[in-house]
């Protein structure tokens, strides 16, 4: 079996589950799911959902990764001896690979934008020729693969220089950096003229507005934002040293998420609502305004390259942790070498971004109930994969595994204090799954 080395200091491994957490789920997608459910509601379920549910099961996959120092797999077959549970792997599997495919196609729009930030076209026009920009982008075949293969080959190159070197330390030097200058671009938008419609969208809760399916949004994207629900975070505890809090670290990895989405929010509704552009208008949302923000600003055409550079690298590093999952399965189930588990990883993956790419436009007539195959991915990824991979290692850390390790791997075998043992086991025995059962059962219509 291939040499598992740990992350070299505790900030390097916070900072890689951060770097995993911390992505385009935060920037892109927290601030278009929020518009299309109807704002400050949908934002106070998803906090809820972080608390009681989030947090509980990045405790869970910690305490999975960490108390075996394996992959999913290896760890599922050694905490249950002769027990079917590791079959779960190949969901994971599975849904890491819906997630990167398309996950890297927003990647590729990003190095697009960072590319017409360059060119000095991210300024001088009006919200509706900004809308046209992103339409023109994402009807052309070409540019909208091509960035998107761009952005993957860049990916596939740090994997290959191995985990330590390559993932850490994009990570922490990046993350602090982008906090500042979301803060500093909240401020921007928070002074455009009628930006205070945007705060009361996002701060006054109008549960009328919420619907269930706004309830299992906020669920899916709380999941997908935390990186939990196929083994991600399972993978990257098993690097982590024996004498990290695991609590402190998920409540870490939780709270600095929460708070880059919500700054997100802050920085997209006072503009969504200062320029006219529709809440609602769903993925292209954020497209559609920030070029407007940039705008407004002093150095603006510096400040739109450093915003989209900081992103690309927030989005780096997230889909160098999604990558790994299947990797480091394929190195340690299957006896790979590193780089062919790396070209297998990368040709599904390739295959299922040209998918996700053309699905705008070369194969826009595929449709799901309305939905192209990118808005399939994207919904099933969150709303089926993570959640059905949440509620499962819910109830197996919860219900299943053995309550001794579980203590032991909270407390650090009885050294720490505070942990919160009672209430992430009561969380993970009952909120979570019940509340995810609940939810989809009422979706289908069975309750
Ligand atoms: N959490 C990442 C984001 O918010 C996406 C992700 C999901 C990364 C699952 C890894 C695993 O952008």
């Amino acid at each position: 079996m291939a040499k598992r080395v740990g992350f070299a200091t505790r900030m390097g491994a916070i900072a890689a589950a951060v770097g995993s957490a911390v992505g385009l789920g935060n920037i892109w997608r927290f601030p278009y799911e929020a518009g299309e459910n109807g704002g400050g509601a949908f934002i106070l379920v998803y906090i809820a959902c972080i608390i009681v549910m989030g947090i509980p099961v990045i405790l869970s996959e910690f305490i999975i990764g960490r108390s075996t120092h394996s992959n999913m797999k290896a760890a599922l077959k050694k905490l249950s001896p002769g027990k079917k549970y590791y079959m779960f792997t190949y969901v994971c599997i599975l849904g890491s690979f819906v997630v990167i495919g398309f996950y890297s196609v927003v990647c590729g729009w990003i190095i697009e934008y960072l590319y017409q930030a360059a060119i000095g076209h991210l300024s001088g026009h009006t919200p509706e020729e900004y809308s046209d920009m992103f339409s023109a982008l994402i009807s052309n075949p070409w540019r909208c693969v091509g960035w998107t293969m761009l952005f993957l080959v860049f990916n596939f190159l740090v994997m290959s220089r191995g985990i330590e070197k390559g993932i850490e330390r994009v990570a922490s030097i990046m993350m602090p950096l982008l906090f500042l200058i979301l803060i500093i671009f909240c401020i921007h938008s928070l002074l455009l003229p009628g930006a205070g419609k945007g705060l009361r969208f996002l701060f006054y809760p109008d549960f009328s507005k919420l619907t269930i399916h706004g309830v299992l949004d906020a669920l899916g994207q709380a999941f997908l934002s935390l990186s939990i629900g196929i083994s991600c975070l399972v993978t990257y505890s098993s690097y982590f040293k024996d004498d990290t809090s695991l609590t402190k670290d998920a409540v870490t990895v939780g709270v600095l998420d929460t708070m880059v989405a919500i700054l997100s929010g802050v920085m997209i509704f006072p503009a969504v609502f200062s320029f006219g552009v529709e809440p609602t208008a769903g993925p292209r949302l954020i497209f559609e305004v920030l070029p407007g923000i940039f705008q407004q600003m002093t150095g603006g055409y510096v400040w739109a390259l450093l915003f989209f550079l900081l992103v690309f690298f927030a989005s780096l590093t997230s889909t160098i942790s999604l990558s790994e999952i299947p990797i480091t399965f394929m190195i340690e189930e299957h006896k790979m070498s590193r780089p062919r588990a790396i070209a297998w990883t990368a040709l599904f993956t390739v295959a299922l971004a040209v998918l996700a790419g053309l699905s705008f436009n070369v194969l826009d007539q595929i449709k799901l109930w309305g939905n192209n195959i990118f808005d399939m991915m994207d919904y099933a990824a969150s709303n089926i994969f993570m959640l059905l991979g949440g509620v499962f290692t819910a109830i197996y850390v919860g219900w299943i595994m053995d309550r001794k390790v579980i203590h032991e791997q909270l407390t650090n075998g009885g050294r720490l204090k505070g942990t919160m043992e009672p209430f992430v086991v009561f969380c993970l025995r009952y909120v979570a799954p019940i509340s995810i059962i609940f939810i989809f059962l009422f979706l289908t219509g069975i309750i």
